[in-house]
């Protein structure tokens, strides 16, 4: 091979190698970064406190280029679990209906979000069913995922908060899931009184960052 010839063809073999390592580097930096978000919201109240933080969390995370897929528990049929053990906590629950919604999108999300108010110290039931149904799921989703909790609640003693973020801690342990923040709204009561605070802007900044 002439020395003309061999300079062509090694530049040509190196832009390839070039092409391919960057393109490869650049899937690789995506694929890290776009992550698929799963919103479990738990209010009845559409423009609630808490409804309101999961749409600022959502809107900045769809900013930052993730997928966010959501799941307004207290408008859904999410029967509560009957303990009939038929699933034996990773197959078919008897149950036809619309936590198979959550069945298809919570397995592969790499974030699941936690939107609740505070009812009685607990979060709310709408979302407690839709939770107590991941039994049916167990094995799928006990695999490492990123987690959030958005909760509001109207007194403002932040002891009255802690049980909520010790469930919600005991979960993310038990399913080898990661805190990925938390936002704590107190002091907050009435539809909307969420908006005359900074916590819309944390919500969606969080989202923004995640
Ligand atoms: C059934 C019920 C129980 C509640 N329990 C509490 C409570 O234990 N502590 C508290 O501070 N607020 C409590 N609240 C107030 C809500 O947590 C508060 O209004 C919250 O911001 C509502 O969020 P949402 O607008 O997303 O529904 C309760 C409200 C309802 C309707």
């Amino acid at each position: 091979m002439k020395r003309r010839e061999f300079i062509k063809n090694t530049s040509i073999v190196l832009s390839a190698l070039m092409f391919t390592g960057c393109k490869n580097n650049f899937v690789f930096d995506k694929g890290e970064k776009k992550m698929k978000i799963f919103i479990l919201t738990g209010s009845p109240r559409k423009n609630g406190n808490s409804n309101t933080l999961a749409d600022y969390f959502s809107k900045g995370a769809t900013e930052a280029g993730h997928n966010v897929v959501r799941f307004d528990s207290a408008f859904k049929n999410v029967h509560p679990c009957s303990a009939c053990n038929k699933c034996n906590m990773d197959g078919k629950c008897v149950y036809k209906d619309d936590f198979q919604f959550v069945k298809e999108n919570i397995i592969d999300a790499d974030c699941v979000v936690f939107a609740t108010p505070m009812y009685y110290f607990g979060i709310s039931a709408q979302l407690k069913a839709v939770i107590d149904r991941f039994y049916s799921i167990n094995g799928k989703i006990s695999t490492p995922k990123k987690a959030v909790l958005l909760m509001t609640y109207a007194d403002t003693a932040k002891i009255e908060a802690e049980p909520i973020i010790l469930h919600y801690k005991t979960l993310l342990n038990y399913l080898n899931w990661e805190d990925s923040g938390q936002i704590i709204a107190s002091g907050v009561w009435s539809m909307g009184s969420i908006n005359n605070t900074e916590y819309p802007k944390k919500a969606y900044e969080l989202g923004k960052n995640i």
